[in-house]
């Protein structure tokens, strides 16, 4: 697993290339390949070695649009009290429209208790999976519109997650359908650098 990791492409290229895939081919995601994804995720830094992360993982495309329905009846139900959705209200009013952009696996980063940064923790460990699933050609989406459904308590009861842990970090991983076009990014804005010589 180490060897296949170590043979992709380097890390400032999988950096650089990396991006949010919302069309996936029809060619099923295998669990070996996920197992290899969820050993990357691991290899993150966290607050004193904590690694307070744990993971589930939602496969199969009936299963997914089923939780993409009822996660945008839940935002849709909550809004706006709850979330800034004016931009994409009609979205998720839509029956055709699939938050999880027809990918067929669902990763969830759980913090699992609240000593020093869990939540920091679980975003390096979505980093480190986001480029690690890039490097084996894989795509990609983190999906955060689907966090505040997948953090009810009864969700993470019908789904064997336990309540105590806090949803942090949900992404989808598919084959990608084609190539995905850049996304801009602004220059550093650096706004102090003291250097002394
Ligand atoms: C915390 C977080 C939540 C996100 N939630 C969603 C989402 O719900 N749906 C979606 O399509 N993209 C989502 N994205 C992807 C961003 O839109 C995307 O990363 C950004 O536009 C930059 O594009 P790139 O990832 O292709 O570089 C999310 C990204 C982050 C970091």
């Amino acid at each position: 697993m180490t060897t296949d990791l170590q043979a992709g492409m380097g890390v400032m290229e999988a950096i650089f290339q990396r991006r949010s895939v919302r069309q996936y081919a029809d060619r099923p995601v295998d669990p070996d390949t996920v197992q290899k994804l969820l050993t990357a995720a691991v290899q993150a830094p966290s607050a004193m070695n904590l690694q307070p992360w744990v993971f589930a993982v939602f496969h199969g495309h009936k299963l997914l649009r089923e939780y993409s329905e009822r996660a945008k009846q839940h935002l849709v139900a909550t809004y706006p009290t709850r979330f800034d959705l004016h931009s994409r209200a009609e979205l998720y009013e839509d029956p055709n429209y699939d938050l999880f952009h027809g990918a067929d696996t669902l990763i969830v980063i759980y913090a699992t208790w609240g000593r020093l940064h869990p939540n920091e923790d679980c975003c390096l460990a979505a980093e480190n999976l986001l480029l690690a699933a890039h490097g084996l050609g894989l795509g990609t989406c983190p999906i955060g519109y689907a966090r505040p459904w997948l953090d009810l308590p009864e969700t993470k009861r019908e789904l064997g997650v336990p309540e105590q842990y806090q949803a942090v970090f949900p992404l989808v991983v598919g084959y990608p359908a084609g190539p995905t076009a850049p996304t801009p990014r602004d220059e550093p804005n650096i706004v102090s650098w003291k250097w002394e010589v």
